[in-house]
């Protein structure tokens, strides 16, 4: 087995971990660990943009507002406010990079870049790339650190374990090739940028999306995971039940689109006054409940008042996607459907990204710092990026070296598999299918206690044959991803059923009242 040493390990290259190891990179080495050659997990496919005040017309305390409003009473208001305060600098930081926002060419426009509106938002402040945010985003920093003399890119490599020592310090982690060969970095401090568990549902907004690996492997060395039972499903993924998924930004909506039943009936002005702009889960509930009161597998976001002309110059992408599935968006409706989005829980931070674990941080949709509360709103994870990722590289700069403590052996880290046989891909693929729809059909959109013991039966079956496998069969980033995905999702059941309540994304029809006091909700690994 190979061993390596280095000082600050980054766990992940999307916008949190590429911002971080940008700010950092003066300061300390880096190694930047990227799964696959250039993967940028959820943020390349992000589309509508950055949440911050930058029009003269809003202010900081409106964008306080709007967050815990959409929060349902669970937001941490220090982590709102630290936030929103640092949202002008991080635009502002960006566009030093080159960063390309689409400008707002009105003559009358009070601000150099176009502002679009998305659900929860009173005002317009989402400052965007057309519709390809994050695409222009990774784009812009990865870039820069790729041709940064003190950042090392390591692609092809997963993290399945990180390394503590006998005070249970993070000290680094141990790392697999997709050939199995396991590689052990020792790192003074571990920032994890891993993404959230949007993967272990069946329908997805992105591609390619994370299962939940990092939260668990915190969690085996004694972090809490906070509110994993708030989900986001995001109201519009395309319906398209041939093609990859895709997401149709809620951008849309803020530009005037409306949501209509089959039959071409506008339903949302009859569940909210907001209309198709409130909250991602007050839309994504909506949609649930027309699809299954009409018996439809998809309702119809309808685009047809704008101009041509304004489609192609804000939503270019989305408009070839439709095309080149044979929807005309500027003359026809769009068929969508709720997907799994983003993970609003995940391991506790402080406000500089430190987890409860000395040396271990966790930046971007991994960690839960208290933004996002119940639900999240509309762009404001792109922000939590960068501002995290900024206050982690500050409490970063100076390193913190501990005494030399041995080293604990780790799970995966301390036995050879060399020698076992490999397990079969259709095994491995037959139960991820499993789970997948075993979240999507039980532990979706709408709950109940029926729905979320039936889920615990399941998965408490399946946990047992992939551990049997685990320790049967040669330890490949596939399979030990899966062992991980199957744990998180467990601790998700868990957290679902001990809140007894409905509250920003999680809605159960045992439980349809809001509790006054309600905490968040902490999971443990046994
Ligand atoms: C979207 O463009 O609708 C997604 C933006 C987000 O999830 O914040």
């Amino acid at each position: 087995m190979t061993i390596s040493d280095h000082e600050v390990l980054v766990v992940g290259a999307g916008a949190a971990g590429l911002s971080l190891a940008l700010e950092l990179a003066d300061y300390r080495r880096i190694t930047l660990i990227s799964p696959g050659t250039e993967t940028h997990g959820a943020s390349q496919w992000a589309q509508g943009g950055i949440a911050a005040v930058l029009s003269p017309q809003d202010d900081l305390e409106a964008h306080v507002a709007d967050t815990l409003r959409a929060g349902d009473g669970l937001c941490d208001e220090a982590a709102v406010r630290f936030t929103v305060a640092h949202g002008p600098e991080a635009i502002d930081r960006l566009l030093a990079l080159g960063m390309p926002f689409t400008p707002d060419t009105a003559p009358q426009a009070a601000y150099p870049f176009h502002l679009t509106r998305e659900g929860g938002h009173g005002e317009r402040r989402v400052i965007h790339a057309a519709d390809a945010t994050g695409q222009a985003l990774v784009r812009t920093l990865w870039e820069q650190v790729t041709c940064h003399p003190r950042i090392v890119v390591r692609h092809g490599l997963t993290v399945v374990e990180l390394l503590s020592d006998a005070r249970g310090h993070c000290r680094g982690a141990f790392a697999l090739d997709a050939s199995g060969r396991g590689e052990k970095l020792l790192a003074q401090d571990v920032v994890l940028a891993t993404g959230g568990a949007s993967g272990i549902y069946a329908h997805t907004t992105s591609p390619a999306p994370a299962w939940g690996e990092g939260m668990i492997m915190a969690a085996e060395l004694g972090a809490p995971l906070v509110n994993l039972e708030f989900q986001q499903f995001h109201p519009t993924c395309l319906y398209d039940p041939d093609g990859a998924p895709f997401l149709v930004s809620e951008a849309l909506r803020g530009e005037g689109g409306v949501l209509r039943s089959l039959a071409g009936h506008r339903f949302m002005p009859n569940i909210d006054p907001r209309g198709e702009l409130a909250p991602r889960d007050i839309v994504a509930r909506a949609i649930d409940a027309e699809m299954k009161r009409a018996g439809s597998d998809h309702v119809w976001l309808d685009m047809t008042h704008l101009p041509v002309d304004a489609l192609e110059r804000l939503f270019p992408t989305i408009k070839a996607h439709c095309h080149t599935r044979g929807i005309d968006m500027a003359r026809e409706p769009i068929p969508v459907v709720p997907a799994a989005h983003y993970s609003c829980g995940g391991i506790g931070t402080d406000l500089h990204g430190a987890t409860s674990v000395p040396h271990l941080y966790a930046i971007g949709e991994v960690a839960y710092t208290g933004l996002h509360g119940a639900n999240r709103m509309a762009s404001n994870s792109l922000l939590e990026c960068l501002v995290f990722a900024h206050a982690a590289a500050e409490a970063l700069r100076i390193p913190e070296p501990g005494p030399n403590t041995p080293l604990r052996p780790g799970q995966f880290a301390r036995r050879s598999s060399d020698l076992l046989p490999r397990l079969d891909d259709t095994a491995i693929e037959r139960w991820r299918c499993q789970l997948r729809r075993t979240m999507s059909q039980q532990v979706g959109i709408v709950r109940s206690d029926t729905s979320l013991k039936r889920a615990d039966t399941t998965l408490k079956s399946l946990h047992a044959e992939v551990t049997e496998a685990c320790l049967k069969y040669a330890t490949t980033p596939d399979l030990i991803t899966l062992h991980h995905a199957v744990r998180l999702a467990r601790l998700t059941v868990d957290a679902a059923y001990r809140r007894r309540e409905s509250r920003g994304l999680h809605f159960s029809v045992d439980c349809p009242d809001r509790n006054v006091g309600a905490l968040p909700s902490m999971s443990y690994l046994s």
